[in-house]
């Protein structure tokens, strides 16, 4: 496995696979690596010559400098857990290569940005639409993985890369998750077990009764959504949101929409989980 550790080194790399007309995959990632991560691997290696994946963590996208500060540095295990995987190349930019002094251009997509996680976490957005375009001009990747998990970032990905044209095909992971349903995600290192184990599970419980109801026919999402807040509260989270939106564009859902989005949010002890389900109604 290929280290680059500056935009140089991975330059002359790409340049060496493109020459060689191998068609590439690129993951990018905050570092910190589990098993969800390994699945976007995963799945670039099947549909690529060459898998590449960027460890960078992202200063621009956290709101808050307490989270950027929080967030697990394991770059030693993530780099064994790649090579493992026999990934051929991975990009280690540093903050001031990628953001030099006076850094002043940034990627907004519109509307998507701002609702959802976007109104939870102002500007956030901005900072991942900002990154992945940076990072889509240095790799020039053929093909792109993202997870489900992150819905509305992963739609506001193809939003960018659709709008900017930077013709490369976005591939959608599903999302991974532990045996108890809990998807997997770094900010789980902020539970302890009890939480970990017991109490979070059931968010993702929560979403799945409403996809049930949904499937049996109910169609009173405002009610659906009230009744899982309450019971995420009465088993120890602090929702953010539950919300029954539209798939394909994150409006408010419709009981005439066929293709549907349960996405929810919520504290749970120091972590702020988020997760997803998609409903399809024939
Ligand atoms: O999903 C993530 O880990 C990050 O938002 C990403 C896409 C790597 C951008 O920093």
């Amino acid at each position: 496995m290929i280290q680059a550790p500056d935009k140089d080194a991975l330059r002359v790399v790409m340049r060496g696979y493109r020459s060689n007309n191998e068609v590439t995959a690129f993951v990018p990632t905050l570092g910190n690596l589990h098993d969800g991560h390994l699945s976007l691997v995963r799945k670039a290696k099947e549909v690529a010559d060459r898998v590449v994946v960027s460890i960078f963590l992202n200063p621009t996208q956290f709101d808050k400098p307490e989270d950027l500060a929080a967030y697990p540095k394991t770059l030693e295990n993530d780099l064994a857990l790649l090579k493992a995987e026999n990934v051929d190349l991975v990009f280690l930019p540093q903050a001031d290569e990628m953001y030099p002094e006076g850094s002043a251009a940034r990627v907004e997509v519109d509307g998507i940005s701002e609702i959802l996680e976007g109104d939870s976490r102002p500007g956030h957005f901005s900072g991942v639409a900002t990154i992945v375009a940076k990072l889509f001009n240095l790799v020039q990747p053929d093909i792109s993985v993202f997870g489900k998990k992150d819905f509305q970032q992963l739609m506001l990905i193809r939003r960018m890369e659709r709008d900017l044209d930077f013709g490369i095909e976005i591939i959608a992971a599903p999302t991974a998750r532990e045996e108890s349903g809990l998807a997997m995600s770094s900010r789980n290192n902020y539970l302890n077990e009890k939480e970990r184990n017991e109490i979070a599970p059931g968010l993702f419980a929560e979403m799945s009764k409403i996809k049930q109801a949904i499937d049996d026919g109910e169609r009173d999402y405002l009610t659906l959504q009230a009744n899982a807040i309450d019971e995420l509260s009465k088993k120890g989270f602090k929702p953010d949101y539950i919300e029954i939106r539209n798939a394909g564009d994150l409006s408010v859902a419709t009981k005439d929409d066929k293709e549907l989005v349960i996405l929810a949010s919520a504290w749970l002890g120091k972590a702020r989980l988020i997760d997803n389900i998609t409903v399809s109604l024939k």
